[in-house]
């Protein structure tokens, strides 16, 4: 049976089809693909701290509303995320011990600090805007229900980098402390983004094969590229510079050259030694903690419902 199910397997992803929960997939499979979509749900958990920081500050109403629209989806999207890891036959529970132990990932991007509201401003336009150009592919990836959370997710993302986008406008045209502020913030937020696309192709252990499998679509340098190609320009419309020296079109390659990254800080990052990891966890633990009480009350809940509907 596993060999007709190999190679029903291996036709679904020649023909560019979609593999669903029951279909037959080999083992590897299911575990880069929980490995990865665990990691991108832990990844919008802990992403509403460094803006959620800012809800209590925001400069207005408007700012505050949006702001409070934006973290709120986020909780979504990871609640999405942990459902489409379920159907791979995990439990949410045990992916968040994983998480709280540090032995699975979450995005580099949210071990820096946000210490001004510019960094709200930066955060939408590049991190939103780098996890756009990273989800946009993933709305063609072969494991269905991954797939599905993706289309629903880019929407809301897209609203997120251009509330991004139009803050650092408004504060690039402010007063000039504002301005300071806005670039202050590219300044902070531009090279950690590009490392959000993960290390260079040529120390990607996980590429080549999630591209055979037709999880990954792009490679991570193919896909660093092209956010470079959408932000370089759009820093020119905003009045505000990238801080990379390197930074210029090349004609020849039809694409933006881009000064070197710096891999010994994201290697450091993903070690657990950036500004920022330890409060991250921390505050994620205790979150847990403090909402057991909520946990156990839909459980019970459950409870009595399924021994009523017994009756
Ligand atoms: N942060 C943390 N870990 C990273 C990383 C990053 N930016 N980039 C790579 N890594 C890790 C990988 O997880 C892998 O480690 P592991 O084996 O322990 O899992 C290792 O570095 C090698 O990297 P690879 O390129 O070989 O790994 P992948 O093929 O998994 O590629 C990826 C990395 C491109 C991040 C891919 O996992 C991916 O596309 N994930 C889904 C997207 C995602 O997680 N996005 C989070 C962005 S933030 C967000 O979405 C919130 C938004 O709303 C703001």
């Amino acid at each position: 049976a596993s060999d007709a199910g190999r190679e029903r397997f291996d036709a679904i992803i020649a023909a560019d089809e979609r593999i669903e929960p029951r279909d037959h997939m080999p083992d590897d499979y299911r575990k880069t693909l929980v490995r990865q979509i665990a990691q991108h749900a832990h990844s919008e958990i802990i992403g509403m701290q460094p803006e959620g920081n800012w809800i209590t500050r925001a400069p207005s109403l408007k700012r505050k509303a949006v702001l409070i629209a934006k973290v709120q989806d986020e909780a979504g999207h990871g609640l999405y995320l942990y459902s489409a890891a379920e159907s791979l036959g995990v439990d949410r529970t045990d992916l968040l011990d994983l998480l709280h132990q540090g032995r699975q990932r979450y995005s580099s991007i949210f071990n820096y600090p946000t210490l001004t509201w510019a960094d709200v401003g930066a955060i939408g336009w590049l991190v939103d805007g780098a996890a756009i150009t990273n989800q946009v592919p993933l709305c063609r990836c072969s494991y269905g229900p991954y797939a599905r959370a993706m289309v629903r997710i880019c929407k809301e993302e897209s609203f997120h980098q251009r509330q991004g986008f139009e803050s650092l406008y408004v504060l690039a045209r402010g007063t000039d402390a504002q301005r300071a502020m806005a670039q202050d913030a590219v300044n902070r937020w531009y090279w950690p983004s590009l490392m959000m696309f993960g290390p260079p192709d040529a120390e990607s252990p996980h590429s080549a094969q999630s591209m055979a499998w037709k999880i990954k679509r792009f490679s991570n340098d193919e896909l660093r590229q092209k956010f470079v190609d959408i932000i370089a320009p759009q820093a020119d419309a905003l009045g505000l510079t990238l801080p990379d020296p390197d930074l210029r079109w090349n004609p020849e390659r039809g694409h933006y050259d881009y000064g070197p990254i710096d891999w010994e800080e994201f290697t450091q990052v993903l070690k657990g030694n950036g500004p920022c990891n330890r409060q991250r966890l921390a505050h994620r633990r205790a979150a847990h903690d403090s909402g057991a009480w909520v946990r156990e009350a839909a459980r019970a809940h459950a409870a009595k419902r399924a021994a009523r509907a017994q009756r």
